[in-house]
């Protein structure tokens, strides 16, 4: 396990599947992803079984302790890392709408990079986000990501073209900022 403050990372299992598959259907959620078609639950094994064969991608569940237990929250992964390049490509989602905004988010980011930059010996962690994003924007902002770049019109979605923001930060950024450890290790 990972621990965060509050939230801690672990590896999926197959019995999170149906979890994931609820979480990615809900169009609240998934307005801020790139998949657009709904997802069944033979694609999600589909997809578990190619994961498993994955060297260069990580994949958490999100968890979150409420009350002594714990919960799943949403997903964090790295696709694809580029190992020779010591970069990723990072993307995270929480799957129910009422746990936004509550600092889990910032929680899971910083968790995640801490794991990137001290374990696995990354140099840079890259995203993309649609510019409408806001709290997504400032969840990144607030772990250190800066924006690079925009790609115009790079996404269709409910009848219109956005843009898409690409941010990123590197292993010396991170580290310069002394994001308070987490509470738990082990
Ligand atoms: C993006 C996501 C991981 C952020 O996690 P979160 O727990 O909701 O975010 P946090 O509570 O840690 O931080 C959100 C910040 O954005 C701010 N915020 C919220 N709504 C905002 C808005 N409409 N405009 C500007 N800022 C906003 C919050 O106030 C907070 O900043 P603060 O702490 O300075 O006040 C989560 O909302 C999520 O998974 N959303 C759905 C999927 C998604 O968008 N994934 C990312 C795709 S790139």
């Amino acid at each position: 396990m990972i621990y965060g403050q509050k939230i801690r990372l672990r590896s999926a299992e197959k019995e999170d599947l149906k979890t994931f598959v609820r979480w990615f259907n809900d169009p609240h959620v998934r307005q801020h992803l790139t998949m657009f078609r709904p997802l069944s639950m033979a694609q999600e094994e589909r997809w578990f079984e190619n994961l498993l064969q994955q060297e260069n991608e990580v994949f958490f569940v999100i968890d979150i302790d409420t009350e002594n237990h714990w919960t799943p929250l949403g997903t964090v992964g790295l696709h694809p890392i580029d190992w020779k390049n010591r970069s990723a490509v990072f993307g995270i989602c929480l799957g129910t709408p009422d746990d936004w905004g509550k600092g889990y988010g910032t929680d899971a980011v910083r968790t995640m990079l801490r794991y990137c930059f001290e374990e696995l010996n990354l140099n840079r962690v890259e995203l993309n986000v649609f510019e409408d994003n806001e709290r997504a924007i400032r969840c990144y902002e607030k772990s250190g990501f800066r924006q690079e770049g925009l790609k115009r019109q790079a996404m269709y979605r409910h009848g219109k073209y956005v843009d898409v923001i690409i941010m990123s930060v590197l292993k010396g950024e991170f580290i310069l900022k002394r994001f308070d450890p987490p509470i738990q290790q082990v």
